[in-house]
């Protein structure tokens, strides 16, 4: 969209990062990873998010190929995440399993990688190897950066304790922990720790997850606050993240969708900010990271 302003933040590193990005997480196959990039690229968006997990980022790399060109763009333009599977922790795991994403993503480098979870898979959530297994991959992420193949790196589903104890052992701070943020699960916690410790939050499930009949969408102050400002359930989701600096990664299949969520150039009055963040349900709706030790 052509009179859209990019909006963006700076990591504690200067890198400047989209607050808008596109969510992947369940768009798989070759024709939808096509028509959905080549959508998000038109609507605006220049960040993507995906994750080994995902089983897209094969798809992703392909698409990139042939729309980034296409459009006139280039490899520097687009900001581009993905993150480490909970199976491959461990220093020598995370090396191997990131040169594995860019490799399918069939990039030189990466914007963003994260740490996707900080359990092990298969290891009980309160078996100490986590901690030891999650803070070699930290050690790996350090590395790949200082190597220059990754722009920022970060955690994501991190809480305060999982922060304190990498604070303790990293030469490198998280530049992002991306995680659940929204009206029904505000973290004002964890918020003002990644504040004061300058780690960026990115949030992810803005609109409540894949559920039907989200309730976040379907909220009543969200509702009155949309109709009030003449925009939709979504936009003013979304817009009350990023009017805090907290990026987004809406995930869309749907054209319409992909060019609403970025169309947020709009500002939410303090009023109609404070009415969305009153709700009192307090409700998560995607994995819960608070029983990994
Ligand atoms: N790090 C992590 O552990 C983690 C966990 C979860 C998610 N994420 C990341 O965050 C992204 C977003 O989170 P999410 O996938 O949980 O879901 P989400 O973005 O909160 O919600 C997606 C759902 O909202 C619908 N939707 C999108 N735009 C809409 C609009 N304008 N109006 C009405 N409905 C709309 C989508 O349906 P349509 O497709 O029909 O539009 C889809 O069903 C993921 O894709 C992933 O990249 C990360």
């Amino acid at each position: 969209m052509k009179n859209m302003v990019q909006q963006v933040v700076t990591l504690s590193n200067s890198v400047v990062m989209p607050l808008i990005g596109l969510g992947t997480f369940k768009i798989r196959g070759q024709e939808v990873i096509f028509k959905v990039t080549e959508a998000a690229l038109n609507a605006g968006y220049r960040s993507f998010d995906t994750a080994a997990v995902y089983r897209n980022e094969d798809d992703l790399g392909k698409a990139f190929k042939k729309y980034v060109p296409e459009m006139g763009l280039k490899r520097e333009d687009l900001f581009i995440t993905s993150k480490l599977g909970p199976k491959d922790h461990g220093y020598e795991g995370c090396i191997e399993a990131f040169n594995l994403s860019l490799k399918r993503l069939q990039l030189e480098y990466l914007d963003l990688y994260l740490i996707h979870w900080p359990g092990v898979q298969k290891l009980q959530p309160e078996d100490p190897e986590n901690q030891k297994r999650r803070n070699e991959s930290w050690s790996a992420l350090e590395s790949l950066y200082k190597s220059g193949k990754v722009r920022a790196v970060g955690v994501s589903n991190y809480n305060i304790s999982h922060l304190e104890d990498l604070l303790q052992h990293c030469s490198v701070i998280p530049h992002i922990n991306q995680v659940e943020y929204h009206p029904h699960y505000q973290q004002k916690e964890l918020k003002k720790y990644c504040d004061e410790h300058g780690i960026k939050i990115q949030a992810y499930s803005s609109l409540g997850t894949t559920v039907c009949n989200s309730p976040l969408l379907e909220n009543s102050l969200v509702k009155e606050v949309a109709k009030k400002s003449c925009r939709t359930p979504a936009q003013v989701l979304l817009r009350w993240a990023t009017q805090q600096g907290v990026g987004v990664l809406p995930k869309s299949t749907n054209m319409d969708h992909i060019f609403e969520n970025y169309d947020l150039n709009f500002d939410l009055s303090e009023e109609d900010y404070k009415l969305i963040g009153s709700s009192n349900i307090t409700k998560k709706y995607a994995w819960d990271s608070s029983i990994v030790i």
